[in-house]
């Protein structure tokens, strides 16, 4: 694998990551919005933030290799917020999903 490779397939993964991570935040975003999640709006702005750097990096990475930074800026989205605030909206969204089911 040449650097070029290497470039061409960042800037790939982080084109293919951007439309997932459109879909998935949307997706997450009405489930939440659906079921009275009261911690909706920052939850939105944590999302927002993401998508503002996933931009921002994808930018970067026409001009130069940023694998690196890349997966920092993913392990740190994976731990802090897939692990943990991702997890607080669920018990929530269970009880919701219950009682809708039960009406
Ligand atoms: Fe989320």
């Amino acid at each position: 694998m040449t650097s070029d490779d290497k470039w061409s397939a960042v800037h790939f993964a982080l084109v293919e990551l951007t439309g997932f991570v459109n879909v998935h935040f949307a997706v997450e975003e009405a489930l939440m919005r659906l079921h009275g999640y009261p911690d909706l709006e920052a939850h939105i702005a944590a999302h927002r933030a993401f998508s503002a750097d996933l931009v921002e990096i994808k930018q970067m990475s026409i001009r130069e290799d940023v694998s690196r930074e890349m997966t920092a800026m993913l392990k740190d989205w994976l731990v802090r917020h897939i692990g943990v605030a991702d997890k607080d909206y669920v018990p929530h969204l269970r009880r919701a999903t219950v009682i809708v089911a039960a009406a």
